[in-house]
């Protein structure tokens, strides 16, 4: 396993409300799937790409929790910080909670703590450079998610959160490299109507300067926030995953 110039962020906060009354007294990303929480999914996908240091950002009611269960790092050979996210304002909010924790300036690839990859996306996460490296997934039901529009060549012409009418199948899924212009990029980003700071208008900012890439998810990915994909989950784990765990 390499050691990269990489930071991690996994936002793990949120409250799970679409999951009640299983979130009613833990948080969603702390609930099993198959033989272990649900965190450890992502956590075991940067930890595998030799990612050594990882911010999470947690809700306060519930950061005990998250202390108990993963504590310093130590055990998985990596470093964790922990910050409070006090109130759900939106994901691009990781990058000003976070600014702290990347100020020497490094990349930064976060994860969100409910999406689950099948693939290894190690040399996905290696071989960035510059810019803004997100993920793609050719799914049905593209309206869930934040979509991205190509055209022939490849090139991505738009993107867009929860579109009613989406442009394309292709949903982004959670887990976005940024450069360290993240920062200063998500402090000038204002609420949406539904009054987050979106993690697409994050995205678009590199799209401006052309700096944006996409790189398509073939394995399964799942966003395990609702029943139905909890339980895929579940299968997904049993079948396939805890074979390749490293945590
Ligand atoms: O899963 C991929 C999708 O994640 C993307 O396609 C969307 O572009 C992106 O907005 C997001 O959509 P969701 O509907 O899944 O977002 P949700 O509000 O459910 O939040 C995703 C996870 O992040 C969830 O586990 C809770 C956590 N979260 C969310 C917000 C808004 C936080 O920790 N803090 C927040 O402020």
């Amino acid at each position: 396993m390499v050691t990269l110039r990489m930071k991690g962020i996994i936002l793990s906060g949120g409250s799970g409300t679409r999951l009640r009354p299983l979130t009613r007294v833990t948080s969603k990303q702390l609930l099993p799937i198959y033989n272990r929480p649900m965190i450890y999914y992502p956590l075991n996908t940067l930890i595998k790409a030799g990612i050594k240091e990882i911010l999470i950002i947690i809700a306060p009611e519930k950061a005990g929790e998250y202390l108990n269960l993963l504590g310093s790092g130590k055990e998985f050979g990596v470093k964790f910080t922990y910050e409070i996210q006090d109130k759900p304002k939106g994901l691009s909010e990781a990058f000003i909670i976070g600014e702290k924790f990347l100020d020497d300036g490094d990349d930064v690839v976060m994860i969100l703590g409910d999406n689950i990859f099948e693939e290894d996306l190690s040399k996905q996460i290696a071989s960035f450079t510059k810019g803004a490296r997100i993920f793609a997934k050719e799914v049905h039901d593209p309206e869930r998610f934040g979509v991205v529009e190509f055209d022939k060549t490849g090139k991505v012409i738009s993107i867009e959160e929860k579109p009613k009418k989406p442009k394309s199948n292709f949903a982004i899924t959670g887990m976005y490299i940024f450069d360290s212009r993240a920062v200063s990029f998500a402090k000038k980003l204002k609420p949406s109507k539904r009054n987050e700071l979106e993690i697409t208008d994050l995205i678009k900012c590199y799209i401006k300067s052309k700096e944006l890439d996409v790189s398509i998810i073939k394995k399964e990915w799942i966003d395990a926030g609702t029943f139905d994909s909890l339980a895929r989950a579940n299968r997904l784990a049993q079948e396939k995953l805890h074979k390749n765990l490293i945590i």
